[in-house]
């Protein structure tokens, strides 16, 4: 299966200016990790800003199966009483996590510290993902994999460690995952648990736990690296949660408000944790206007309103090591790419390969399909900028919600409208997107 089961498919339509301002839903990395560090602490966590998309649902049901009370008290307020540091119960059945790599992966690092076996699924997209590099780590602290299919795939039934080693983990790839997952079955193991990564990524994790209560170090690795150390077997306590606007979704109106002319667009509290604003120094670099009024942050994530306003761009070369601080965001700088004049080329792609879809091949398909020149040289992406973008074109989305809100921006600016296959995974982390675009001035029309 490639698409939802009532596919709906959309299309966008050149667009006069978009103006106004917006506040796009909570951060999904955050409030994945407000759930489960909720869930494994004791005591009450109140979350203020949750993102309610389906990826984050998923994990608020998957702590409830593993015991924890989980409740929506309010508009995106939730509250979680939790079981305390491997408290999590033996689940009645699988965990599904629906399209979601992060939360079955977090929550694979959280039950392999808990002596509890319990079977992980997805959908096709998720079943299609890599989970060897999750498990592998997880397997050094002594859980152990049940039951697989092929290469690690999903369903996984995966036996935690009645008593889990502290480990000294070197993450073969930059992801916050990985990382995330082997610091989260740490909690349980006694003494220190060392995660190095040679290339820093997201540290949501990390700043959550020292939230919680929990003793963490994060020193600087190399040139671009962390080395981060946990002292395992803390007693995490309760903690109220701000959740920021989502970089990775403000993304969206953002690249919209640069090419469509004349549009001039605010963004209330965007998260500016500097290991996700990747996108935006690149944006920046390539022209764009885009001015960052500070506010204030809450437990060590900062937060900004962005003003933007449609500028003309000019294609740039993306160095590799600032993939992981965008990692979620190729898709959408592709299509700025392409209304940029001149040639951008982003370096260092390989991660793109295994997320939602294998994203470098679809983000070139929707380009190509509407007329842009772009190459795949190894893991770079080359997009030959024209200033204009022809349209017309049908995007494949590939049960990937960053495909179908791309296709869609770019339709906004294109002389022709795109039309994309299929809108349904959008709820996965951005379930107001179509009217937020719609109020701002965007042409989505159904057909
Ligand atoms: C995430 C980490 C990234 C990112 C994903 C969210 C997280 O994945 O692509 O959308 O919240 O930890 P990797 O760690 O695999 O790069």
């Amino acid at each position: 299966m490639t698409h939802s089961d009532h596919p709906t498919p959309l299309q966008a339509r050149r667009s006069a200016a978009l103006r106004g301002s917006a506040r796009v839903p909570g951060d999904k990395s955050i409030s994945h990790r407000a759930l489960i560090l909720g869930a494994l602490a004791v005591g009450e966590t109140s979350i203020s800003g949750l993102l309610e998309g389906e990826d984050v649902l998923n994990t608020a049901k998957a702590m409830r199966a593993l015991g924890a009370q989980v409740e929506r008290t309010g508009e995106f307020a939730w509250k979680v009483s939790g079981v305390g540091v491997a408290g999590f119960a033996q689940p009645d059945a699988a965990l599904d996590f629906g399209n979601s790599g992060t939360g079955c992966r977090l929550v694979m690092g959280a039950v392999a510290g808990c002596p509890i076996v319990a079977t992980f699924d997805g959908d096709a997209s998720l079943r299609g993902r890599p989970m060897r590099r999750i498990v592998d780590p997880l397997e050094l602290m002594g859980a152990r994999v049940v039951d697989c299919r092929d290469g690690g795939r999903l369903p996984l039934t995966l036996a935690g460690a009645r008593d889990p080693l502290p480990i000294r983990y070197q993450t073969p790839v930059a992801s916050a995952q990985i990382k995330s997952a082997v610091l989260l079955a740490g909690l349980s193991a006694p003494g220190v648990t060392t995660v190095i990564e040679t290339e820093a990524s997201r540290d949501h994790t990390e700043l959550m736990l020292r939230h919680f209560g929990a003793e963490l170090v994060s020193e600087p690795e190399g040139a671009h690296g962390r080395r981060i150390s946990l002292t395992g077997q803390p007693e995490l306590r309760g903690a109220p949660v701000v959740v920021p606007a989502d970089p990775s979704s403000a993304a969206f109106p953002i690249v919209a408000a640069l090419i469509v002319p004349g549009s001039d667009v605010v963004l209330a509290e965007v998260m500016t944790n500097p290991l996700r604003t990747g996108l935006f120094k690149t944006l920046r670099e390539m022209g764009a206007s885009i001015e960052e009024s500070e506010l204030r942050g809450d437990a060590g994530e900062p937060m900004a309103q962005f003003r933007v306003r449609a500028s003309q761009l000019r294609g740039i070369d993306v160095p590799p090591e600032r993939a992981p601080s965008m990692i979620d965001e190729y898709l959408v700088l592709a299509v700025a790419a392409a209304f940029a004049e001149g040639t951008t080329r982003m370096r260092g792609l390989k991660e793109l390969r295994v997320k939602e879809s294998d994203r470098l091949e679809a983000t070139a398909a929707m380009l190509r399909v509407n007329g842009v020149a772009v190459e795949i040289d190894g893991d770079d992406l080359i997009v030959e900028g024209k200033g204009h973008v022809a349209g017309g074109g049908l995007v494949a989305t590939h049960m990937d919600h960053r495909i179908a809100m791309s296709a869609l921006v770019m339709g906004l600016a294109s002389q022709q409208p795109v039309t994309v296959d299929d809108t349904a995974f959008i709820a996965t982390s951005f379930p107001d997107f179509i009217p937020m675009m719609r109020r701002l001035g965007a042409e989505l029309v159904d057909c």
